[in-house]
């Protein structure tokens, strides 16, 4: 029997009256629940281990965006942070989309506040507006083209070169984008406080220590991290390039999530966490680890919290969703 709890309920307390018992085996529960309710599962490389081994996609924001955009399940469940479930209630207004914990957000995301960001836009009315997906839906409706880190590069090339371009909100992805793309932008001053934690000093440290290592970075992290590292790429480039290259050992520069699946694709190989500035946890992403097994099964079996969106700023927000997904397409980077 299900229990009619709301957002509201969920949002002021959490899952924390409900007891789980301890008796079920909750990965075989949740398979229950998918087939039940003909839901899907999309879960990011940041989310926990245990998250990702119930999902049935795993992958980076694009990847992502496309599996939310193509799906035909009535629910999505989406293992990841807000705004990813935001895109996919963006492409899919009729759908249900579930997030396990409605507060796990995004301090990249947060540092692009709505007010400011159109006062920014409004000064500079000439420039074309593209945002990296880690962004609020205000801030998609915003923009011109949306980008991920995955297509970020073959995003800004399809821009005539005499187009003026305003990049937000990350500003070392802008930063990167400058730099391989030779594209003069003006950049949003955010960042994302997990990639921002890397210490140069302990990773020439760690290559001094292992000279086979190779350094595979997000291009999240600053321009000193990526400076030295041997691939920049989005996290399913960064593990397509963990399964094909040849070296054995690898300091890797993004949240620790995505060394499951690099350690199950490619056991005998060895993968360092990139070692952050303090002695803490820091490249744990806090927000994405917000969700665990246990409020992943309760949210599919509760069907909250749910992302609710009015549907003027969702039609706004897709807008350059959309022109993104066309440009990826047409360059052939839709899987
Ligand atoms: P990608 O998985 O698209 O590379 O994004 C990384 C990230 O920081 C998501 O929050
Ligand atoms: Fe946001 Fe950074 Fe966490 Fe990704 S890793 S969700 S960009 S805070």
């Amino acid at each position: 029997m299900i229990m009619n709890i709301s957002n509201d309920t969920i949002l002021q307390k959490g899952f924390v009256d409900i007891e789980i018992d301890a008796r079920l085996d909750l990965f075989s529960e949740i398979e229950l629940l998918k087939k039940n309710k003909h839901a899907i599962i999309l879960a990011h490389y940041y989310q926990e281990p245990d998250i990702q081994d119930v999902a049935d996609y795993i992958g980076d924001s694009l990847g992502l965006a496309q599996k939310a955009a193509e799906t035909n399940a009535s629910i999505i469940v989406f293992a990841g942070v807000h705004f990813m479930a935001e895109t996919a209630k963006i492409l899919n207004p009729n759908k249900k989309v579930l997030l396990p914990d409605l507060k796990a957000g995004c301090s990249l995301a947060d540092s692009a506040p709505t007010a400011a960001f159109k006062q920014f836009k409004e000064k500079n009315p000439d420039h074309l507006v593209v945002s990296y997906v880690n962004c609020s839906a205000e801030i998609k409706a915003l923009s011109d083209i949306i980008c991920t880190s995955g297509n970020a590069e073959k995003i800004i090339e399809s821009i005539p070169k005499n187009q003026p371009i305003i990049f937000a909100p990350d500003k070392n992805l802008g930063a990167y984008l400058i730099k391989k793309t030779g594209r003069e932008m003006l950049l949003w001053n955010g960042a994302c406080m997990v990639h921002e934690i890397f210490s140069l000093e302990k990773i020439i440290k760690l290559k001094i220590r292992h000279p086979k290592v190779k350094l595979i970075a997000h291009p999240e992290c600053e321009e000193a991290i990526l400076r030295i590292a041997d691939f920049i790429g989005s996290t399913t480039q960064l593990l397509k390039f963990s399964i094909t290259d040849t070296a054995q050992e690898y300091i890797v520069a993004t949240e620790t999530g995505i060394l499951h699946q690099m350690q199950q694709d490619s056991p005998k190989k060895t993968f360092i966490p990139a070692p952050p500035t303090n002695n803490c946890a820091c490249n744990d992403c806090p927000h994405m680890k917000l969700n665990t097994l246990e409020k992943l099964y309760l949210c599919m079996q509760y069907e909250t919290p749910e992302i609710i969106m009015d549907e003027n700023l969702r039609i706004a927000a897709k807008k350059p969703m959309d022109r993104m997904l066309e440009i990826s397409r047409a360059a052939g980077l839709l899987g």
